[in-house]
């Protein structure tokens, strides 16, 4: 399956933000400890979803969902997890489902995780972590299994604000007795919104600073819960229509999260209003030029870093971006200088130039480097192939109906 883009016209029109996949993904994990039925609005229909929905579904969970982002799960008939649970090897978040069933049934198993490949994506920080809650962790070919050992509540400082860490130690610290506390906990809008969505069905946790107390061996309920806006959904659309000339609106969204996004943008000098919850990107006389580097929040998101790749090669001058989160996050590059993007890499980033970008056949090697393809085949003109685009489906919904509502030319080829 392949996107056909015939780009080179400005985005025009208005939106509404999905709900986040990454704040989405960890709740739909964590329902495994409520012991009601939980409702949560705004669960947006992509393909990560839907593999965590089997994947809950083959462990007993019932699931009712009314195909407009209503997701009713109960989860009390659930089993635990084992090494037959292939599916887990599709997505990263199904690492979740390690701290999930620590804390629910004190044990189980799962294949390795799987998601977008950056090189090495390892587990360390998940497994210091639960260690410190008095969990053995084994591996083997198979993939990892847990036990609960103890029942003690820990302090467990994290080297790194570990999104995907932060969540398995909050999930299997709410299964023991006790208090815990998580220093250096990643502090994206996402993970806020998870835990806010915890203490709807009744945990105890408090943010305090750079500590996260979380009070466990306590029964969590049921309840119902919005899911925060997708800011990196948001902000592609956003960058598309600057990468186009055009004038968005993305309705539902927050200043707070796309603030890193939002200075870039003044930097490059492209006006940007809100009114209310809507944001709205307006033409720029020119693109100035400016360097980017993504790092945990509040630094640019890294999960937007290869569409503003393509915005910078618009700007004049070009510009620069860096990633201190994923070293590896760079094979879309690749298949962007298929389509005239030049660029020299250096450690950890690379130098933009002012490409005149050109169609071409390309393959979506990653979510977020699919988005980029779309971006980069939006602004040039003539027809664009993008391959593998299920990959770029596993994250934005309805995408081709959002792009087309924006006046953007393109189709599903089979
Ligand atoms: N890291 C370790 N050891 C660990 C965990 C992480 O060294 O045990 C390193 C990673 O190798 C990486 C850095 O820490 O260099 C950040 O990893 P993090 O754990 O924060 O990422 P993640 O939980 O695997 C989530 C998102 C990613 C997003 C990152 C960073 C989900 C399901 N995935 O991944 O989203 O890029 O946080 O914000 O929440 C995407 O949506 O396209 C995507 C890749």
């Amino acid at each position: 399956m392949a996107f056909l883009i015939s780009g080179g016209k400005p985005l025009y029109g208005c939106i509404r933000a999905q709900g986040a996949k990454n704040a989405a993904l960890p709740m739909l994990f964590a329902t495994l400890l409520c012991t009601e039925p939980v409702t949560l609005y705004g669960v947006p229909d992509i393909g990560d979803v839907r593999v965590a929905l089997s994947l809950l579904s083959s462990l007993g969970v019932k699931i009712e969902y009314d195909g407009s982002g209503t997701l009713t799960v109960d989860a009390t008939a659930a089993e635990p997890p084992t090494f037959s649970l292939l599916e887990a090897e599709k997505i990263r978040a199904s690492s979740y489902l390690l701290g999930a069933t620590v804390a629910r049934f004190g044990e189980g198993s799962i294949p390795y995780p799987g998601g977008c490949s950056f090189g090495v994506r390892p587990l360390d920080y998940h497994r210091a972590g639960l260690e410190a809650l008095g969990v053995l962790w084994e591996e083997d070919a198979r993939g990892i299994r847990v036990e609960k050992r103890k029942e003690k509540g820990a302090v467990y400082h994290l080297p790194y604000p570990s999104v995907g860490a932060t969540v398995n130690f909050v999930l299997g610290a709410l299964g023991v007795k006790g208090e815990s506390t998580l220093f250096g906990y990643a502090h994206e809008h996402h993970v806020l919104d998870f835990i806010a969505f915890l203490r709807t069905v009744g945990a105890k946790i408090c943010l305090e600073g750079d500590a996260l107390h979380i009070k466990g061996g306590e029964r969590l309920t049921g309840g119902s819960y919005t899911v925060t806006p997708d800011a990196i959904e948001a902000g592609t659309y956003l960058i598309a229509a600057a990468a186009t000339g055009g004038e968005v609106t993305v309705e539902g969204v927050r200043y707070g999260e796309l603030s890193p996004l939002l200075l870039a943008f003044g930097r490059m000098n492209i006006p940007f209003r809100f009114s209310g919850d809507a944001l709205t990107v307006t033409p720029a006389s020119h693109i100035r030029t400016t360097a980017v580097t993504a790092a945990p929040y509040p630094g640019f998101p890294t999960d937007l870093h290869p569409q503003m790749t393509v915005l910078l090669s618009r700007a004049e001058g070009g510009g620069k971006i860096s990633d201190l989160v994923w070293d590896e996050r760079f094979s879309y590059l690749g298949e962007l200088e298929k389509m005239g993007l030049r660029v020299n890499r250096f450690p950890h980033g690379v130098r933009v130039f002012e490409s005149k970008l050109h169609p071409a056949v390309v393959t979506s090697t990653d979510l977020r480097g699919g988005a980029a393809l779309i971006t980069a085949a939006l602004a040039c003109e003539g027809e664009s192939k993008i391959l593998e685009e299920e990959i770029i489906l596993r994250g934005y919904e309805m995408l081709p109906v959002k792009l087309f509502s924006l006046g953007a030319d393109i189709r599903t080829e089979a």
